[in-house]
């Protein structure tokens, strides 16, 4: 008779095999390699006592997953299986509510005394005083929307700080949700995340574009390979190595990537090139909202008044756009009531010229964390609470938005109906 029932989730099916060997008869272990829907798996295929995760979970992502299991209390015990030295996270690991940790391979031993304790909890947990869904950082845990939420960092002049803000905004989703965050490196010529962030990563979106054939379903198995995770918390899609390689890849390419990465993730973050390509454009088709950097100089805000008018032609709702005006500097001649004017009073966030972002940048660590005290992390951080999913719909107005775009406002309110101060502005 069959006591109790796991489910062992696992690329290779030896771990399946060797649950089976250490536990004997009475117990059914039910095999399966869907990684991408643990949760529709547990449902069809449930109920079962045990999880056993495999080492593939062992991602940000993929301990992601499993933490929104728990959450939705789908099964009594989560037991871990992953490799020696996994690069997940310690947060990670116990956002998951797991009850046992394994390093796999191991011992029919210490895998049948690791499983028999499994069962043990579950017991408590099927007897009723399960606890609650955990609270992670300053959001819940809970169902993720069937697609992600996407933010495209644009801009129309070079060097605004859109890697600079991309990298930030990535950095902030993760630790204010707790939830899946992606940030996707579009200036594929020369994209330069991975040296903000210091990160190594081992592949790119040319690789994972490499495989045969790319369709849909190939995708949206494997894309999460090609990603590298970030110790805080949020993976990275990273541009090709070398330029060469980026001719190779066709807007639809990348508009697949997107696609899939919205199935996985909760918020993707995409960094791109100073001018609207194709790529750009294929981007913005999946963007919920598309933040366009711009600093106080007359080509740059000239330029941006360009830029958002082909917005507007490009159909993209005004609802979705918002300005961040970065490396605000006193006394230079332009004031910022006038350009909220000027950009269709579009800005959303202003960010003052900061040594420390360079300081941030050289030591691949985002302001917001290496700098949190100070004023450009507030500001960052001011500026990007009104991001968070729930709380605020239009990008610009009603929103709890920092306090120097209310003084911004109310400034150019003030002014509204005399004559721009800079003559350039009005003519931009
Ligand atoms: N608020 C700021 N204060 C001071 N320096 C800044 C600020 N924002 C960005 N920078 C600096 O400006 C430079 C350009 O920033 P970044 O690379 O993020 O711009 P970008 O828009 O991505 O450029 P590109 O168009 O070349 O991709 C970097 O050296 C960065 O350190
Ligand atoms: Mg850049």
């Amino acid at each position: 008779m069959i006591s109790r029932r796991i489910l062992v989730i696992s690329r290779s099916p030896a771990l399946s095999r060797a649950i089976q060997a250490s536990l004997g008869p009475g117990y059914q272990v039910v095999s399966s390699t869907n990684v991408i829907d643990v949760a529709d798996e547990v449902r069809e295929q449930g109920p079962f006592d045990v999880l056993v995760a495999g080492p593939v979970f062992a991602s940000h992502a993929g301990m992601a997953r499993l933490a929104g299991l728990r959450a939705a209390a789908a099964v009594p015990a989560v037991v871990l299986a992953l490799g020696p030295k996994p690069k997940v996270s310690l947060s990670d690991i116990v956002r998951t509510g797991a009850v046992e940790l394994i390093e796999y391979p191991t011992s029919k031993r210490q895998l049948a005394n690791s499983l028999q304790r499994a069962f043990d909890i579950a017991d408590v947990s099927q007897s009723g005083t399960a606890p609650a869904p955990p609270v992670v950082a300053q959001g819940v845990v809970g169902d993720r929307p069937q697609f992600a939420e996407v933010f495209t960092v644009a801009s129309s002049s070079g060097g605004c700080g859109k890697t600079f803000y991309a990298t930030n905004l990535a950095c902030y989703l993760a630790a204010q949700t707790g939830q899946r965050v992606c940030l996707v490196d579009l200036d594929l010529q020369f994209g330069e995340v991975s040296t903000a962030l210091h990160l190594r990563p081992r592949f790119t979106i040319s690789d994972l574009l490499s495989r045969e054939p790319v369709d849909d379903d190939d995708l949206d198995e494997h894309v999460e390979e090609y990603l590298e995770e970030h110790e805080l918390g949020f993976s990275v899609l990273a541009a090709p190595f070398s330029p060469a390689d980026a001719d190779m890849i066709a807007p639809k390419d990348v508009y697949k990537v997107m696609g899939s990465l919205r199935r996985h993730f909760d918020y993707i973050v995409v960094d791109t090139p100073a001018q609207l390509s194709e790529i750009v454009l294929a981007a913005f088709d999946h963007s919920t909202r598309v933040l366009c950097m711009v600093t106080l100089d007359l080509p740059s805000i000239r330029n941006m008044r360009v830029f958002l008018t082909t917005l507007q032609k490009l159909r993209i709702s005004s609802d979705a756009i918002g300005v961040v005006l970065n490396k605000v500097e006193d006394d230079i001649g332009i004031n910022i009531g006038d350009v909220q004017e000027v950009l269709d009073n579009k800005i959303v966030s202003v960010l003052p010229y900061s040594r420390e972002v360079m300081k941030s940048i050289n030591k691949g660590s985002p302001a917001l964390i290496s700098a949190a005290n100070s004023e450009i992390g507030k500001k960052l951080a001011g500026g990007m609470h009104q991001f968070l999913s729930g709380d605020v719909t239009p990008v610009l107005g009603t929103s709890a938005n920092t306090a120097e775009i209310s003084e911004a406002r109310g400034f150019w309110r003030r002014r509204k109906g005399r004559t721009s101060k800079v003559p350039e502005l009005e003519r931009a």
